[in-house]
Protein backbone atom coordinates (compact mmCIF):
# COMPACT_ATOMS: atom_id res chain seq x y z
CA UNK A 1 0.00 0.00 0.00
CA UNK A 2 2.89 2.59 0.82
CA UNK A 3 4.91 1.36 -2.05
CA UNK A 4 1.92 2.19 -4.66
CA UNK A 5 1.39 5.36 -3.05
CA UNK A 6 5.07 6.27 -3.29
CA UNK A 7 5.25 4.68 -6.49
CA UNK A 8 2.05 7.41 -7.24
CA UNK A 9 3.53 10.58 -5.91
CA UNK A 10 6.44 9.58 -7.69
CA UNK A 11 4.82 9.57 -11.19
CA UNK A 12 3.05 12.70 -10.31
CA UNK A 13 5.88 14.36 -9.20
CA UNK A 14 7.49 13.20 -12.79
CA UNK A 15 5.04 14.06 -14.63
CA UNK A 16 4.53 17.62 -13.26
CA UNK A 17 8.58 18.17 -13.62
CA UNK A 18 7.98 17.14 -17.62
CA UNK A 19 5.38 19.38 -18.40
CA UNK A 20 6.82 22.11 -16.74
CA UNK A 21 10.42 21.64 -18.19
CA UNK A 22 8.41 21.38 -21.94
CA UNK A 23 6.90 24.73 -20.74
CA UNK A 24 10.51 26.25 -19.92
CA UNK A 25 11.94 24.71 -22.99
CA UNK A 26 8.91 26.31 -25.76
CA UNK A 27 9.19 29.91 -23.49
CA UNK A 28 11.27 31.32 -26.27
CA UNK A 29 10.52 29.72 -29.30
CA UNK A 30 6.72 29.92 -28.85
CA UNK A 31 7.38 33.87 -28.71
CA UNK A 32 9.94 34.05 -31.69
CA UNK A 33 13.02 34.97 -29.80
CA UNK A 34 16.20 33.25 -30.96
CA UNK A 35 17.88 31.22 -27.94
CA UNK A 36 20.22 28.40 -27.75
CA UNK A 37 18.84 25.39 -26.57
CA UNK A 38 18.44 25.46 -22.93
CA UNK A 39 20.33 22.49 -20.13
CA UNK A 40 17.46 20.98 -18.24
CA UNK A 41 19.06 21.75 -14.99
CA UNK A 42 21.12 24.80 -15.14
CA UNK A 43 19.17 26.54 -18.72
CA UNK A 44 21.96 28.78 -20.17
CA UNK A 45 24.01 28.75 -17.50
CA UNK A 46 26.12 26.28 -18.02
CA UNK A 47 29.13 28.21 -18.78
CA UNK A 48 29.50 29.27 -15.41
CA UNK A 49 32.57 28.65 -13.42
CA UNK A 50 33.71 27.39 -16.65
CA UNK A 51 33.42 30.72 -19.18
CA UNK A 52 33.24 34.40 -17.61
CA UNK A 53 30.25 35.72 -17.95
CA UNK A 54 31.52 38.67 -20.02
CA UNK A 55 33.12 36.72 -22.42
CA UNK A 56 29.87 34.35 -22.61
CA UNK A 57 27.94 37.47 -23.32
CA UNK A 58 30.28 38.85 -26.17
CA UNK A 59 29.79 35.17 -27.80
CA UNK A 60 26.27 35.13 -27.06
CA UNK A 61 26.31 38.87 -29.30
CA UNK A 62 28.25 37.56 -32.02
CA UNK A 63 26.65 34.07 -32.49
CA UNK A 64 22.90 36.12 -32.90
CA UNK A 65 23.43 39.57 -34.21
CA UNK A 66 19.98 40.04 -32.94
CA UNK A 67 18.42 43.05 -31.19
CA UNK A 68 17.63 40.37 -28.02
CA UNK A 69 18.30 36.77 -27.45
CA UNK A 70 16.02 34.43 -25.08
CA UNK A 71 17.85 33.04 -22.15
CA UNK A 72 16.85 30.74 -19.28
CA UNK A 73 18.77 31.53 -15.42
CA UNK A 74 17.80 28.01 -14.52
CA UNK A 75 14.59 27.35 -15.53
CA UNK A 76 13.90 30.87 -15.14
CA UNK A 77 13.30 32.97 -18.79
CA UNK A 78 15.34 35.99 -19.14
CA UNK A 79 16.40 38.46 -22.14
CA UNK A 80 19.49 39.59 -23.33
CA UNK A 81 19.73 42.92 -25.04
CA UNK A 82 21.64 43.46 -27.67
CA UNK A 83 20.86 46.74 -28.97
CA UNK A 84 21.75 50.59 -28.14
CA UNK A 85 17.97 51.43 -28.83
CA UNK A 86 16.37 48.72 -26.31
CA UNK A 87 19.35 49.47 -24.16
CA UNK A 88 18.24 53.31 -23.80
CA UNK A 89 14.44 52.29 -23.11
CA UNK A 90 15.52 49.99 -20.43
CA UNK A 91 18.08 51.64 -18.42
CA UNK A 92 16.69 55.24 -19.13
CA UNK A 93 13.39 55.93 -20.98
CA UNK A 94 11.10 53.35 -19.12
CA UNK A 95 13.59 53.07 -15.94
CA UNK A 96 10.29 53.09 -13.82
CA UNK A 97 9.73 49.47 -14.60
CA UNK A 98 13.24 48.15 -14.21
CA UNK A 99 14.12 49.79 -10.33
CA UNK A 100 15.97 46.74 -9.25
CA UNK A 101 18.49 44.23 -10.33
CA UNK A 102 17.52 40.77 -10.39
CA UNK A 103 20.65 39.74 -8.13
CA UNK A 104 19.97 39.76 -4.24
CA UNK A 105 21.48 38.49 -1.25
CA UNK A 106 19.26 36.93 1.05
CA UNK A 107 17.45 38.75 4.71
CA UNK A 108 20.33 36.27 6.34
CA UNK A 109 22.58 38.95 5.13
CA UNK A 110 22.16 42.54 5.85
CA UNK A 111 25.48 44.04 4.52
CA UNK A 112 25.31 42.28 1.43
CA UNK A 113 21.66 42.67 0.97
CA UNK A 114 21.37 46.35 2.25
CA UNK A 115 23.86 48.10 0.02
CA UNK A 116 22.76 50.16 -3.27
CA UNK A 117 24.39 47.67 -5.23
CA UNK A 118 21.92 45.03 -3.76
CA UNK A 119 19.11 46.94 -2.15
CA UNK A 120 15.20 47.29 -3.85
CA UNK A 121 13.34 50.07 -4.21
CA UNK A 122 11.61 51.72 -1.77
CA UNK A 123 14.83 51.67 0.20
CA UNK A 124 17.44 52.32 -2.66
CA UNK A 125 15.31 55.34 -4.10
CA UNK A 126 15.97 57.03 -0.45
CA UNK A 127 19.85 55.79 -0.23
CA UNK A 128 20.27 56.98 -3.63
CA UNK A 129 19.06 60.30 -3.23
CA UNK A 130 21.16 61.18 -0.12
CA UNK A 131 24.36 59.90 -1.33
CA UNK A 132 24.33 61.29 -5.33
CA UNK A 133 25.46 64.67 -3.96
CA UNK A 134 28.49 63.54 -2.27
CA UNK A 135 29.92 61.87 -5.48
CA UNK A 136 29.73 65.60 -7.48
CA UNK A 137 32.88 66.65 -9.36
CA UNK A 138 32.56 69.56 -7.06
CA UNK A 139 32.89 67.78 -3.16
CA UNK A 140 35.53 64.83 -4.97
CA UNK A 141 37.90 67.85 -4.88
CA UNK A 142 37.98 66.62 -1.22
CA UNK A 143 40.30 63.39 -2.83
CA UNK A 144 43.46 65.86 -3.89
CA UNK A 145 45.28 64.69 -1.04
CA UNK A 146 44.71 61.39 -0.49
CA UNK A 147 45.21 60.54 -4.49
CA UNK A 148 48.41 62.94 -4.36
CA UNK A 149 49.69 61.17 -1.28
CA UNK A 150 48.57 57.50 -2.35
CA UNK A 151 50.07 58.23 -6.56
CA UNK A 152 53.42 59.27 -4.72
CA UNK A 153 53.26 55.81 -3.10
CA UNK A 154 53.20 54.24 -5.84
CA UNK A 155 55.50 55.28 -8.06
CA UNK A 156 57.93 54.97 -4.70
CA UNK A 157 56.77 51.71 -4.60
CA UNK A 158 58.07 50.92 -8.01
CA UNK A 159 61.11 52.39 -7.28
CA UNK A 160 62.00 50.29 -4.07
CA UNK A 161 61.22 47.05 -6.14
CA UNK A 162 64.83 45.81 -6.70
CA UNK A 163 63.54 43.97 -10.15
CA UNK A 164 60.01 45.74 -11.43
CA UNK A 165 59.38 43.18 -14.05
CA UNK A 166 58.25 40.56 -10.47
CA UNK A 167 55.84 43.10 -9.67
CA UNK A 168 52.27 41.74 -9.96
CA UNK A 169 50.94 44.90 -11.54
CA UNK A 170 46.87 43.51 -10.63
CA UNK A 171 48.30 43.16 -7.05
CA UNK A 172 50.02 46.17 -6.48
CA UNK A 173 47.15 48.87 -8.01
CA UNK A 174 44.71 46.45 -5.56
CA UNK A 175 47.01 48.29 -2.67
CA UNK A 176 46.67 51.29 -4.31
CA UNK A 177 42.84 51.54 -4.71
CA UNK A 178 42.00 49.82 -0.99
CA UNK A 179 44.08 52.54 0.11
CA UNK A 180 42.06 55.09 -1.77
CA UNK A 181 38.63 53.68 -0.99
CA UNK A 182 39.33 52.22 2.31
CA UNK A 183 40.60 55.71 3.85
CA UNK A 184 37.64 57.75 2.00
CA UNK A 185 35.16 55.62 3.03
CA UNK A 186 35.66 54.21 6.48
CA UNK A 187 37.94 57.35 7.35
CA UNK A 188 41.06 54.52 8.66
CA UNK A 189 44.84 55.56 7.63
CA UNK A 190 45.39 52.15 5.59
CA UNK A 191 49.09 51.44 4.23
CA UNK A 192 48.74 48.98 1.52
CA UNK A 193 50.18 50.51 -1.36
CA UNK A 194 53.58 51.33 0.02
CA UNK A 195 54.02 48.29 2.05
CA UNK A 196 51.60 45.26 0.53
CA UNK A 197 50.00 44.69 3.58
CA UNK A 198 46.99 46.07 5.48
CA UNK A 199 44.50 44.56 7.46
CA UNK A 200 41.68 46.77 5.36
CA UNK A 201 43.74 45.11 1.95
CA UNK A 202 43.19 41.30 3.94
CA UNK A 203 39.94 42.37 2.99
CA UNK A 204 39.99 43.31 -0.36
CA UNK A 205 41.99 40.03 -1.18
CA UNK A 206 39.41 37.67 0.15
CA UNK A 207 36.78 39.32 -2.09
CA UNK A 208 38.96 38.27 -5.51
CA UNK A 209 39.65 34.60 -3.86
CA UNK A 210 37.12 32.83 -5.47
CA UNK A 211 37.01 29.00 -4.13
CA UNK A 212 33.78 26.61 -5.17
CA UNK A 213 31.89 28.05 -1.65
CA UNK A 214 31.76 31.45 -3.09
CA UNK A 215 31.72 30.65 -6.68
CA UNK A 216 28.33 28.99 -5.45
CA UNK A 217 27.34 32.13 -3.13
CA UNK A 218 27.85 34.62 -6.05
CA UNK A 219 26.11 32.15 -8.46
CA UNK A 220 23.34 32.27 -6.27
CA UNK A 221 22.97 35.98 -5.46
CA UNK A 222 23.09 36.87 -9.28
CA UNK A 223 21.04 34.12 -10.94
CA UNK A 224 19.14 32.15 -8.37
CA UNK A 225 18.77 34.55 -5.77
CA UNK A 226 15.25 32.04 -4.39
CA UNK A 227 18.37 30.22 -2.96
CA UNK A 228 20.06 32.69 -1.25
CA UNK A 229 17.92 32.68 2.34
CA UNK A 230 17.71 28.67 2.10
CA UNK A 231 21.48 27.79 1.88
CA UNK A 232 22.37 31.29 3.86
CA UNK A 233 25.11 32.43 0.93
CA UNK A 234 26.50 35.91 2.04
CA UNK A 235 27.59 38.94 -1.15
CA UNK A 236 30.90 39.17 1.35
CA UNK A 237 32.46 36.64 3.28
CA UNK A 238 31.09 37.02 6.98
CA UNK A 239 34.31 37.35 9.16
CA UNK A 240 34.95 40.53 6.76
CA UNK A 241 31.48 42.07 7.51
CA UNK A 242 32.68 41.94 11.18
CA UNK A 243 35.29 43.49 10.47
CA UNK A 244 34.15 46.36 8.61
CA UNK A 245 31.14 46.72 11.50
CA UNK A 246 33.91 47.19 14.12
CA UNK A 247 36.13 49.65 11.89
CA UNK A 248 33.38 51.69 10.55
CA UNK A 249 31.91 52.14 14.35
CA UNK A 250 35.65 52.82 15.58
CA UNK A 251 35.81 55.09 12.82
CA UNK A 252 32.53 57.13 13.37
CA UNK A 253 33.17 57.42 16.58
CA UNK A 254 36.65 59.53 15.90
CA UNK A 255 35.31 61.34 12.96
CA UNK A 256 32.24 62.84 15.50
CA UNK A 257 35.07 64.62 17.65
CA UNK A 258 37.11 65.74 14.93
CA UNK A 259 36.26 68.33 11.98
CA UNK A 260 34.51 67.09 8.81
CA UNK A 261 36.76 66.35 5.73
CA UNK A 262 34.13 66.25 3.17
CA UNK A 263 34.84 62.16 2.16
CA UNK A 264 32.37 59.48 2.13
CA UNK A 265 32.41 58.99 5.56
CA UNK A 266 30.95 62.59 6.44
CA UNK A 267 28.34 61.74 4.06
CA UNK A 268 27.70 58.35 5.51
CA UNK A 269 27.51 59.61 9.05
CA UNK A 270 25.33 62.04 8.11
CA UNK A 271 23.30 59.31 6.01
CA UNK A 272 23.13 58.06 9.60
CA UNK A 273 21.70 61.05 11.30
CA UNK A 274 19.23 62.03 8.82
CA UNK A 275 18.27 58.11 8.99
CA UNK A 276 17.83 58.19 12.61
CA UNK A 277 15.26 60.69 12.36
CA UNK A 278 13.71 59.67 9.23
CA UNK A 279 11.32 56.17 9.16
CA UNK A 280 12.69 54.76 6.18
CA UNK A 281 14.74 52.23 7.41
CA UNK A 282 17.79 53.40 7.46
CA UNK A 283 19.67 52.12 10.42
CA UNK A 284 23.13 51.63 11.52
CA UNK A 285 23.51 48.23 9.09
CA UNK A 286 22.61 50.17 6.34
CA UNK A 287 25.04 52.50 6.66
CA UNK A 288 28.14 50.66 6.66
CA UNK A 289 26.52 47.92 4.30
CA UNK A 290 27.08 51.66 1.70
CA UNK A 291 30.60 51.70 3.10
CA UNK A 292 31.45 48.09 2.02
CA UNK A 293 30.16 48.36 -1.26
CA UNK A 294 32.00 51.54 -1.74
CA UNK A 295 34.76 49.68 -1.20
CA UNK A 296 33.92 46.44 -3.14
CA UNK A 297 32.27 48.32 -6.28
CA UNK A 298 35.30 50.46 -6.52
CA UNK A 299 38.95 48.51 -5.57
CA UNK A 300 38.87 45.70 -8.22
CA UNK A 301 36.93 47.71 -10.92
CA UNK A 302 39.21 50.51 -10.44
CA UNK A 303 42.37 48.73 -10.33
CA UNK A 304 41.58 46.06 -12.95
CA UNK A 305 41.43 49.38 -15.01
CA UNK A 306 44.67 50.90 -14.15
CA UNK A 307 46.12 47.11 -14.75
CA UNK A 308 44.77 46.83 -18.05
CA UNK A 309 45.32 50.46 -19.32
CA UNK A 310 49.10 49.54 -18.18
CA UNK A 311 49.54 46.70 -19.70
CA UNK A 312 48.23 48.01 -23.18
CA UNK A 313 50.62 50.61 -23.03
CA UNK A 314 53.37 48.31 -23.01
CA UNK A 315 52.41 46.82 -25.66
CA UNK A 316 51.52 50.24 -27.48
CA UNK A 317 54.63 52.31 -27.21
CA UNK A 318 53.63 54.80 -29.97
CA UNK A 319 50.30 55.50 -27.55
CA UNK A 320 52.37 55.45 -24.62
CA UNK A 321 54.50 58.41 -26.20
CA UNK A 322 51.58 60.43 -27.15
CA UNK A 323 50.39 60.51 -23.14
CA UNK A 324 53.34 60.83 -21.80
CA UNK A 325 53.64 64.49 -24.15
CA UNK A 326 49.97 64.91 -22.93
CA UNK A 327 51.07 64.91 -19.27
CA UNK A 328 54.82 66.11 -19.55
CA UNK A 329 52.99 69.31 -21.53
CA UNK A 330 50.35 69.80 -18.93
CA UNK A 331 52.37 69.11 -15.74
CA UNK A 332 54.91 72.05 -17.11
CA UNK A 333 51.72 74.42 -17.47
CA UNK A 334 50.38 73.77 -14.29
CA UNK A 335 51.44 75.33 -10.89
CA UNK A 336 54.33 73.50 -9.48
CA UNK A 337 53.47 70.66 -11.77
CA UNK A 338 50.99 69.74 -9.56
CA UNK A 339 48.13 67.56 -10.99
CA UNK A 340 45.24 68.74 -9.79
CA UNK A 341 41.70 66.43 -10.03
CA UNK A 342 39.53 69.03 -11.77
CA UNK A 343 42.47 69.63 -14.84
CA UNK A 344 43.51 66.11 -15.19
CA UNK A 345 40.06 65.83 -15.64
CA UNK A 346 40.38 67.71 -19.36
CA UNK A 347 43.23 65.63 -20.31
CA UNK A 348 42.33 64.82 -23.36
CA UNK A 349 44.32 61.51 -24.64
CA UNK A 350 44.60 60.67 -21.12
CA UNK A 351 40.94 60.25 -21.04
CA UNK A 352 40.72 58.39 -24.52
CA UNK A 353 43.40 55.55 -22.74
CA UNK A 354 40.87 55.33 -20.23
CA UNK A 355 37.93 54.98 -21.71
CA UNK A 356 39.25 52.53 -24.63
CA UNK A 357 40.50 50.25 -21.25
CA UNK A 358 37.03 50.63 -19.86
CA UNK A 359 35.59 50.03 -23.76
CA UNK A 360 37.47 46.40 -23.94
CA UNK A 361 37.92 45.29 -20.33
CA UNK A 362 34.58 46.65 -18.75
CA UNK A 363 34.95 44.62 -15.50
CA UNK A 364 30.81 44.17 -15.51
CA UNK A 365 29.98 43.36 -19.23
CA UNK A 366 26.25 43.09 -18.39
CA UNK A 367 23.53 45.54 -16.59
CA UNK A 368 20.79 43.56 -15.54
CA UNK A 369 17.39 44.55 -14.11
CA UNK A 370 14.17 42.96 -13.34
CA UNK A 371 10.84 44.26 -14.68
CA UNK A 372 8.61 44.97 -12.33
CA UNK A 373 5.34 44.77 -14.99
CA UNK A 374 4.68 43.17 -17.68
CA UNK A 375 6.53 45.32 -20.47
CA UNK A 376 6.72 45.83 -24.06
CA UNK A 377 10.05 45.33 -25.47
CA UNK A 378 8.91 46.11 -29.25
CA UNK A 379 5.87 45.22 -31.12
CA UNK A 380 6.02 41.45 -31.50
CA UNK A 381 7.56 40.91 -27.84
CA UNK A 382 5.98 42.04 -23.93
CA UNK A 383 8.26 40.25 -21.36
CA UNK A 384 6.02 39.53 -18.45
CA UNK A 385 6.61 41.15 -15.11
CA UNK A 386 9.79 39.23 -13.07
CA UNK A 387 11.65 38.80 -16.02
CA UNK A 388 15.04 39.34 -15.96
CA UNK A 389 16.82 41.55 -18.55
CA UNK A 390 20.91 41.80 -19.32
CA UNK A 391 21.57 44.76 -21.14
CA UNK A 392 24.75 43.65 -23.18
CA UNK A 393 27.23 46.05 -23.05
CA UNK A 394 30.37 44.19 -23.40
CA UNK A 395 28.61 42.63 -26.32
CA UNK A 396 28.35 45.98 -28.22
CA UNK A 397 31.72 47.46 -26.79
CA UNK A 398 33.11 44.69 -29.44
CA UNK A 399 30.92 44.58 -32.50
CA UNK A 400 33.19 45.90 -35.30
CA UNK A 401 30.35 47.83 -36.77
CA UNK A 402 30.28 49.93 -33.87
CA UNK A 403 34.05 50.06 -32.99
CA UNK A 404 36.31 49.57 -36.25
CA UNK A 405 38.93 46.43 -35.39
CA UNK A 406 36.90 46.10 -31.98
CA UNK A 407 39.40 43.80 -30.54
CA UNK A 408 42.31 46.55 -31.33
CA UNK A 409 43.65 48.96 -28.53
CA UNK A 410 43.14 52.37 -30.34
CA UNK A 411 42.58 55.30 -27.72
CA UNK A 412 42.22 57.71 -30.26
CA UNK A 413 38.31 56.60 -31.22
CA UNK A 414 37.47 58.49 -28.01
CA UNK A 415 39.49 61.58 -28.98
CA UNK A 416 36.61 64.44 -28.73
CA UNK A 417 36.98 65.22 -32.34
CA UNK A 418 35.83 61.21 -32.80
CA UNK A 419 32.97 61.29 -30.27
CA UNK A 420 30.87 61.46 -32.58
CA UNK A 421 31.11 58.33 -34.31
CA UNK A 422 30.11 56.75 -31.05
CA UNK A 423 26.31 55.95 -31.45
CA UNK A 424 24.78 56.81 -27.83
CA UNK A 425 24.24 53.45 -25.73
CA UNK A 426 26.55 51.34 -27.60
CA UNK A 427 29.29 52.25 -24.78
CA UNK A 428 28.00 51.43 -21.47
CA UNK A 429 31.16 50.71 -18.96
CA UNK A 430 29.28 52.37 -16.04
CA UNK A 431 26.07 51.25 -16.70
CA UNK A 432 23.35 54.35 -17.21
CA UNK A 433 19.99 55.63 -16.28
CA UNK A 434 18.53 55.89 -12.79
CA UNK A 435 20.79 52.76 -11.42
CA UNK A 436 23.90 53.44 -12.97
CA UNK A 437 27.45 53.50 -11.41
CA UNK A 438 27.68 56.05 -8.39
CA UNK A 439 31.15 56.18 -7.82
CA UNK A 440 32.25 56.93 -11.63
CA UNK A 441 33.62 59.90 -11.15
CA UNK A 442 35.64 58.53 -8.12
CA UNK A 443 36.67 55.74 -10.21
CA UNK A 444 38.34 57.63 -12.64
CA UNK A 445 39.98 60.21 -10.61
CA UNK A 446 41.63 57.45 -9.14
CA UNK A 447 43.11 55.99 -12.27
CA UNK A 448 43.65 59.19 -14.22
CA UNK A 449 45.74 60.29 -10.97
CA UNK A 450 47.63 57.07 -10.59
CA UNK A 451 48.11 56.73 -14.52
CA UNK A 452 49.39 60.24 -14.89
CA UNK A 453 51.63 59.76 -12.29
CA UNK A 454 53.03 56.02 -13.49
CA UNK A 455 52.97 57.44 -16.99
CA UNK A 456 55.26 60.85 -15.50
CA UNK A 457 57.69 58.34 -13.52
CA UNK A 458 58.43 55.39 -15.68
CA UNK A 459 57.90 53.92 -19.84
CA UNK A 460 56.04 50.92 -19.85
CA UNK A 461 57.44 48.05 -21.54
CA UNK A 462 56.32 44.52 -22.11
CA UNK A 463 58.38 41.63 -21.16
CA UNK A 464 60.36 39.85 -23.58
CA UNK A 465 57.63 36.80 -24.75
CA UNK A 466 54.66 38.03 -22.50
CA UNK A 467 51.46 37.31 -23.69
CA UNK A 468 49.91 39.88 -26.13
CA UNK A 469 47.13 41.92 -24.14
CA UNK A 470 44.40 39.96 -26.15
CA UNK A 471 45.68 36.53 -25.59
CA UNK A 472 45.89 37.08 -21.83
CA UNK A 473 43.54 34.67 -19.85
CA UNK A 474 40.11 36.33 -18.42
CA UNK A 475 39.44 34.74 -15.24
CA UNK A 476 36.39 31.82 -15.27
CA UNK A 477 35.12 31.62 -11.57
CA UNK A 478 34.22 35.01 -10.88
CA UNK A 479 31.19 36.80 -12.23
CA UNK A 480 33.72 39.91 -13.40
CA UNK A 481 35.52 40.69 -16.37
CA UNK A 482 39.29 40.25 -14.67
CA UNK A 483 42.37 39.01 -16.31
CA UNK A 484 42.61 35.28 -15.08
CA UNK A 485 46.40 34.94 -14.79
CA UNK A 486 49.13 37.21 -12.94
CA UNK A 487 50.62 40.21 -15.27
CA UNK A 488 53.75 41.89 -15.11
CA UNK A 489 55.65 44.30 -17.02
CA UNK A 490 59.41 45.96 -16.70
CA UNK A 491 59.07 49.92 -15.15
CA UNK A 492 62.20 51.95 -16.73
CA UNK A 493 62.50 54.76 -14.86
CA UNK A 494 61.92 58.17 -16.90
CA UNK A 495 64.91 59.75 -15.25
C1 LIG B 1 36.46 51.75 -13.19
C2 LIG B 1 35.70 51.82 -12.17
C3 LIG B 1 34.27 51.35 -12.11
C4 LIG B 1 33.49 50.72 -13.04
C5 LIG B 1 33.87 50.30 -14.45
C6 LIG B 1 32.18 50.54 -12.45
C7 LIG B 1 31.10 49.97 -13.10
C8 LIG B 1 29.83 49.85 -12.56
C9 LIG B 1 28.68 49.33 -13.26
C10 LIG B 1 28.69 48.81 -14.69
C11 LIG B 1 27.62 49.38 -12.41
C12 LIG B 1 26.19 48.94 -12.73
C13 LIG B 1 25.50 50.07 -13.46
C14 LIG B 1 24.14 49.72 -14.02
O1 LIG B 1 23.58 48.68 -13.68
O2 LIG B 1 23.62 50.53 -14.84
C15 LIG B 1 28.09 49.95 -11.17
C16 LIG B 1 27.29 50.17 -10.08
C17 LIG B 1 27.76 50.65 -8.87
N1 LIG B 1 29.06 51.09 -8.61
FE1 LIG B 1 30.60 51.15 -9.90
N2 LIG B 1 32.20 51.04 -11.18
C18 LIG B 1 33.45 51.56 -10.93
C19 LIG B 1 33.87 52.19 -9.78
C20 LIG B 1 33.11 52.37 -8.65
C21 LIG B 1 33.55 53.05 -7.45
C22 LIG B 1 34.92 53.71 -7.28
C23 LIG B 1 32.51 52.97 -6.55
C24 LIG B 1 32.40 53.55 -5.15
C25 LIG B 1 33.21 54.42 -4.62
C26 LIG B 1 31.43 52.26 -7.20
C27 LIG B 1 30.21 51.98 -6.62
C28 LIG B 1 29.12 51.46 -7.29
C29 LIG B 1 27.81 51.29 -6.67
C30 LIG B 1 27.44 51.60 -5.21
C31 LIG B 1 26.95 50.79 -7.67
C32 LIG B 1 25.46 50.47 -7.53
C33 LIG B 1 24.66 51.73 -7.92
C34 LIG B 1 23.14 51.60 -7.77
O3 LIG B 1 22.58 50.53 -8.03
O4 LIG B 1 22.52 52.61 -7.40
N3 LIG B 1 31.81 51.91 -8.48
N4 LIG B 1 29.44 50.23 -11.28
Amino acid sequence: MILNLLGITLLCVVTWLYYRWTRVRQYWAKRGVPHLPPNPIMGSLTFLQRQNPGVWMVNIYKQFRSPYVGAWMFWRPALIINSPELARNILVKDSSFFRDRFLSSGSSDPIGSLNLFTVNDPLWSSIRRRLTSVFTASKLRALQSLVDLKSSQLVQRIKNAQDTSKLNIRMVYMDYTTDIIGTAAFGVETNATLTGVDPMRTVTQAFTSFDLYRGLCWSSIFFFPELVDKFRFTFFPKWSTDYFTKVFKIASKHRKNERPRGDLLDALLKLMDEGAKSNEGITEEVVIAQAAIFLFGGFESTSTMMTMSSYELAFHPDEQEKLYEELIAFQYESENGHLEISKLADCRYLNAVIKETLRKYSPMGWLDRIADRDYKIDENLTISAGTPVYVNNIGMQYDDELFYEAEKFIPERFLPENAGNIKPFTFLPFGEGPRSCIGKRFGQISMRHALANLILNYKLEALPGAKKPNEIKIEKRGLLLVPGEELYIKFIPRN
